[in-house]
């Protein structure tokens, strides 16, 4: 038996395991059967939480990953000649295998940001060929909150954005992947950044902050979910045991613990932050805003470190490498990196 197996790393909120308390949830909810495709109490259950927390026309709908919360959020808001905005850095333009434009049918368009965060200045390059009909015709803008670069946008950011959108006729969708992350580091309720700064639509991730699966697609301006349920069984993501994410959903809002385990994880990346800034050869690249932490290393010494705990390179050229803490990173994790990264760069 291996003695190392299944080592905490630094590589992704996404290789942590389950929180016990979904887990419970799940178990507490597999008695008996219950009619499938999300008629059953649980669904009816969870899809009033999010009501709750998003406002009361919030029409939400989960699936199964965070690829298909974005992609069929965009299929619900897009026409195949429209053209969906979003950072470079973005993961529905970096990491969805072109899923976005093969299910859209729409051209992404890109902007190159410091941080992650797109900004109307930096939007106003792609704000040309409306009603033109040999150009894609812009329609959503797409933020992500919090970055792929671990920074989180304000509510007035976001607020200036969806402005920007809407004085354009064009919509805003919100990759929510980490939201909870966001939600803490603001110290806001999610409707105060999302419904209530002008979102239209909200792909709401669990699956990186303790649940095992399951992303919900929130619906935020009345009017835009009147044939989504037909673009997501055509998606394929109609889950028969709705109940199974449902349950997760319900276990994920009561007594906070998303929010415990967003704190957490956030906390651990500014302890790690803080623990790394002793090393004059090491320099961390963006503000430390939620639970990522970049940092420029020299490769040889980040080589030895992978071999210790895992994690990825993020700009190969630059020697720049991302540091994850997840819901059960622990404070021991971080001081054990630390005293083999001293040792390393000796
Ligand atoms: C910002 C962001 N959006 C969405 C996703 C969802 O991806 P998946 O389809 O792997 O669940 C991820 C996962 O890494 C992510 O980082």
């Amino acid at each position: 038996m291996e003695t190392n197996m299944n080592k905490r790393g630094f590589g992704s909120d996404n290789n942590a395991g389950i929180h016990p308390d979904i887990i419970k949830e799940i178990i507490s909810v597999n008695t008996g059967h219950v009619i499938g495709y999300g008629s059953d109490i649980y669904t009816e259950r969870a899809l009033g939480i999010f009501k709750e927390q998003f406002g009361s026309s919030t029409e939400t709908f989960f699936v199964f990953t965070g690829t298909a919360a974005n992609v069929l959020s965009l299929s619900g808001i897009t026409r195949s000649w429209n053209s969906v905005i979003t950072a470079s850095t973005a993961h529905l333009e970096q990491d969805e295998c072109g899923a976005p434009e093969k299910f859209t049918g729409c051209k992404v368009l890109t902007v190159d940001t410091p941080d992650g965060k797109i900004t109307t200045d930096l939007l106003e390059r792609h704000m040309h060929g409306f009603d033109f009909e040999h150009h894609s015709q812009p329609k959503v803008i797409s933020v992500t909150q919090s970055t792929e670069m671990g920074t989180v946008y304000t509510a007035a950011e976001i607020r200036k954005i969806a402005d920007f959108a809407h004085d354009r006729g064009m919509l805003l969708h919100m990759d929510g992947a980490r939201i909870t992350n966001a939600a803490v580091s603001l110290d806001l309720p999610f409707k105060a950044f999302t419904t209530d700064s002008g979102v239209d639509v909200l792909s709401f991730g669990g699956t990186k902050n303790g649940m095992m699966f399951g992303e919900a697609i929130c619906f935020l301006k009345p009017g835009l979910s009147a044939d989504f349920k037909y673009i997501r069984k055509q998606g394929m993501q109609l889950s028969s045991k709705m109940r199974f994410i449902s349950a997760q959903y319900i276990a994920y809002f009561r007594n906070d613990l998303w929010k415990n385990c967003a704190s957490h994880s956030n906390a651990m990346a500014g302890i790690l932050e803080e623990r790394l800034k002793q090393f004059t050869e090491i320099s961390i690249t963006q503000a430390v805003q939620s639970n990522g932490v970049f940092v420029i290393m020299p490769s040889e010494v980040a080589e030895k470190m992978r071999n210790h705990y895992f994690f990825y390179p993020w700009n190969e050229k630059r020697s720049e490498y991302r540091l994850m803490a997840s819901w059960d990173t622990t404070e021991a994790d971080i001081e054990d990196f630390i005293f083999l990264l001293k040792k390393e760069l000796k």
